[in-house]
């Protein structure tokens, strides 16, 4: 070949490479009608939406914020956090718990994860997806359940996880603040990060920091993505839901709720009562600071320039509008506030005797 046939070759391959990338440039930012009839801005997004059905039916008792929905949002935290910007602790958001969960499931802080990876295990089996994949469209599904949340973003591409996370990277309810806040700042986030992260201990309950009580929620409105969870936690505490007092759980307000001890203290530190405090009957931040973190926590570890944005394939969650109130018998006098930066806003009471709350079904 002599070197001008070299030449024109390199110049046909530059030029077809060029519109291949162009071409999946124009198709990511059109939009594409899939065979099922929903619209999506790029054609590789299509095979996710029957999926999502899949996942609904069979994962969330066909689209329910319950139990298994507020599990797999705990799951992609488990999952992803296994990872450091300094490397060595894990792939992040690969999937590994699920596909290593006889190594991960062993770890302290993953107690009460073997029913959620149970659960998804044969969902995961039939799917033709990446753990990572699966664990974090499941997640985004799931929190979609709930009234009040925001639409997460997706992104899909994920490559087979290559091992096991390492122990000791989920932060545990029993850890200092100063504990827990360099352990997010060693995944990448920063203290509000972390706080806006804790937003979904607004649909969460715990089975296994006090096993007496299996799904003891964290606030008197476990099934809505609502700022409750921040307000409630404020309050002074009284009374303990079950038996006794447990590792990483202290005083709780009200019946048959329970309050983390890292909570609790992240609520009140210097270094993070303000982020906490900011977010109580503050709906619209709470849900764009959740929104981008969680988009942060979900890519963590991957290369995100071989992702493709599927956003569109997560359900629109229902809106939460309403102003939060205290709990019946509750007020303004029952409130333990560090923060004297920012008014606290004026709350009305639920009318009534102070409730006990229901534990989460199925739990
Ligand atoms: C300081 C960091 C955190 C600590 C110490 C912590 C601790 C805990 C504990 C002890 C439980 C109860 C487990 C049980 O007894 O069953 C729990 C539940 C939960 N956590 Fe966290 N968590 C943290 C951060 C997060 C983050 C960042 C997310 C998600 C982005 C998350 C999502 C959840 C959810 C949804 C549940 C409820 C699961 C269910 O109801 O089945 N947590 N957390």
């Amino acid at each position: 070949m002599t070197f001008s046939c070299i030449l024109a070759s390199l110049v046909l391959a530059f030029a077809t490479a060029h519109s291949v990338l162009a071409a999946a440039t124009t198709a990511s930012n059109r939009h594409v009608k899939c065979p099922t009839g929903q619209v999506t801005s790029n054609a590789a997004c299509c095979a996710l939406f029957p999926m999502v059905d899949k996942i609904q039916q069979d994962l969330f008792d066909g689209g329910e914020c319950g139990e298994e929905a507020h599990s797999a949002l705990r799951l992609s935290f488990h999952d992803a956090i296994g990872f450091s910007i300094h490397g060595g602790k894990g792939g992040g958001a690969d999937g590994s718990i699920l596909v290593f969960n006889s190594t991960e499931l062993q770890f302290h802080a993953n107690g009460g994860i073997d029913d959620i990876t149970a659960r998804q295990f044969p969902v995961f089996q039939e799917l033709n997806l990446t753990a990572g994949d699966f664990v974090h469209l499941a997640a985004a599904v799931g929190t979609a359940n709930c009234p009040g949340a925001p639409r997460l973003k997706y992104m899909f591409g994920r490559p087979p996880p290559k091992g096991p996370a390492h122990d000791l990277t989920v932060p545990e309810p029993t850890d200092s603040v100063t504990s827990i806040l360099t352990r997010f700042a060693d995944a990448g986030f920063s203290p509000k990060e972390a706080i806006a992260l804790l937003s979904s201990h607004t649909i969460a309950a715990a089975d296994v920091v006090d096993p007496t009580i299996p799904g003891t929620p964290f606030d008197s409105t476990v099934g809505t993505f609502d700022t409750q969870v921040f307000l409630e936690v404020l309050l002074k505490g009284s009374l303990f839901p079950g038996n006794g007092s447990q590792p990483g759980e202290v005083l709780s307000p009200l019946h048959g709720e329970l309050r983390l001890q890292s909570d609790f203290a992240l609520s009140r530190d210097p270094r993070t009562a303000c982020f906490w405090q900011s977010m109580v009957n503050n709906q619209k931040s709470m849900m764009n600071q959740f929104h981008d973190a969680m988009a942060k926590m979900q890519v963590l570890g991957q290369d995100t320039s071989r992702l493709i944005d599927c956003s569109d394939v997560v359900p629109v969650p229902k809106p939460f509008n309403q102003n939060i109130k205290f709990p019946a018998s509750f007020s303004k006098k029952d409130l333990q506030l560090t923060c004297k930066q920012i008014p606290f806003p004026n709350l009305a009471t639920v009318r009534g005797p102070a409730p006990t709350i229901a534990p989460v079904p199925g739990s």
